[in-house]
């Protein structure tokens, strides 16, 4: 498969880019770096994207920015980044992405554990990966030409956690995050929220 990789120089990307590079052809896609350029808060950033990549059978984006802080500070910008950002982005790379992907293609998406286990601070982050969750579960009933479309929800990185200054004994290596992505790209599973534990 020829395999377009949005966030591929990320924390999770990297390692979701070895793990896919085995027996897939990857082409990174980034912000600031990669093969192609795109921003996907900005939709015509997208579109050109797609029109530069040539023939591809996968998208996965482990990309989106989300506002994290105290709802009490959490400016109504801040929510509008968060949903402009991770969610209509990712959101965005389905809708533009549909009618340039080979036949029995897939996307795969991120969400996030905050959606399910909420803590204090998360209410834009919560929101969006939630958003990301149920965009997937019903655009899943429009696609066609045998496309999918899952989302993976990660939970807390160790690598992030350790660049935080946190505790590392909750979170989980990047490496086994990515086997998640893997089976979204690899499997049948359609209109589905991946739960990394279940991949490990
Ligand atoms: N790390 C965690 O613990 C964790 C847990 C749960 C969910 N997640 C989610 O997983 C995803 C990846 O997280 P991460 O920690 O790997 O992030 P990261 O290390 O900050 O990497 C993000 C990657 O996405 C690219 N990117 C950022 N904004 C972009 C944009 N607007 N357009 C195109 N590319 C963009 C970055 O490229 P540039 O550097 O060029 O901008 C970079 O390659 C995020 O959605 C995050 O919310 C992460």
């Amino acid at each position: 498969m020829r395999i377009i990789l949005i966030g591929g120089t990320g924390t999770i990307g990297r390692e979701v880019a070895k793990a896919l590079r085995v027996n897939h052809e990857v082409v990174i896609a980034g912000r600031s770096s990669g093969e192609l350029l795109v921003d996907i808060a900005i939709p015509e950033s997208i579109e050109t994207m797609y029109k530069e990549a040539g023939s591809f059978d996968a998208v996965v984006s482990a990309a989106g920015s989300a506002r994290f802080g105290p709802l009490d500070d959490l400016e109504y910008d801040d929510f509008l980044f968060s949903f402009r950002n991770k969610l209509m982005g990712q959101v965005n790379l389905v809708k533009i992405g549909r009618t340039f992907i080979n036949d029995n293609g897939s996307f795969t998406l991120t969400s996030g554990v905050l959606a399910r286990e909420p803590m204090p601070g998360s209410s834009a982050v919560s929101m969006v990966n939630a958003g990301l969750e149920g965009f997937v579960r019903a655009a899943q009933l429009e696609m066609d030409r045998g496309v999918r479309v899952n989302a993976v929800s990660p939970v807390w990185v160790q690598e992030t956690l350790l660049a935080m200054g946190r505790k590392t004994s909750e979170g989980m290596p990047a490496a086994l995050v990515a086997r998640a992505y893997l089976a979204s790209v690899t499997g049948t599973m359609k209109g589905t929220v991946l739960d990394v534990n279940d991949y490990v």
